[in-house]
């Protein structure tokens, strides 16, 4: 029996020119019950200011995912990550959070920080790539339904450490 070779996987940076791919990404990855998604032009507004990347995983021609971080003054943000639920599990999530870790290294940012819904299964990937945890928001994230969620703040500090 053959099977068909996996398509590679490519992460490459991204810009205005790609936020219909990062749309696709964007519907499918983050849960509308959360309101957690971006639109079009909240993205496209930040793309021009200063510091900020866009990463974009692909398998083979099909977006699969993307990561939208920020850095300002010697601080990172990761802002958004997303993974398409079916090329979940594979690995995209950690390499587009590990891209994006390199970036802020390179752009001199003492730390990363990030923040997310307290409950999101994500935390484990975060956890893994050495984030802790450094706050909590009580009640930020309002739910569709009127649940009001805390919010954990993370953070992994890049100055002294390897990778
Ligand atoms: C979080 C997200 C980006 C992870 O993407 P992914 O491609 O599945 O991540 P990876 O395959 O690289 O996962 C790496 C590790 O993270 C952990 N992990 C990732 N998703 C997990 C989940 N749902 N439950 C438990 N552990 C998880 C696991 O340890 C996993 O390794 P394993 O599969 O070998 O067990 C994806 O689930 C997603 O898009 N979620 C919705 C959007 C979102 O909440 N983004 C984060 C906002 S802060």
């Amino acid at each position: 029996m053959s099977t068909a070779p996996s398509p590679a996987l490519t992460l490459r940076d991204g810009g205005q020119a790609d936020l219909g791919e990062v749309m696709t990404s964007m519907i499918e990855a983050f849960a509308p019950e959360f309101g957690e998604a971006w639109t079009a032009a909240q993205c496209g507004g930040i793309l021009p200011l200063p510091g900020v990347r866009l990463i974009l995983a692909k398998l083979g021609t099909t977006p699969a995912g993307f990561a939208l971080a920020r850095v300002i003054a010697g601080e990172a943000e990761l802002l958004l990550l997303g993974v398409r639920p079916r090329f979940r599990r594979g690995g995209i999530g950690g390499a587009l959070l590990v891209a994006t870790v390199a970036y802020a290294r390179e752009a001199g940012a003492d730390h990363i920080h990030l923040e997310m819904r307290d409950g999101n299964p994500a935390l484990s990937l975060y956890r893994t790539a050495g984030f802790v945890q450094i706050g909590r928001r009580p009640r930020y994230y309002r739910g569709t339904d009127g649940r009001l969620i805390d919010a954990l703040t993370l953070s992994l500090r890049l100055v002294g450490a390897h990778g």
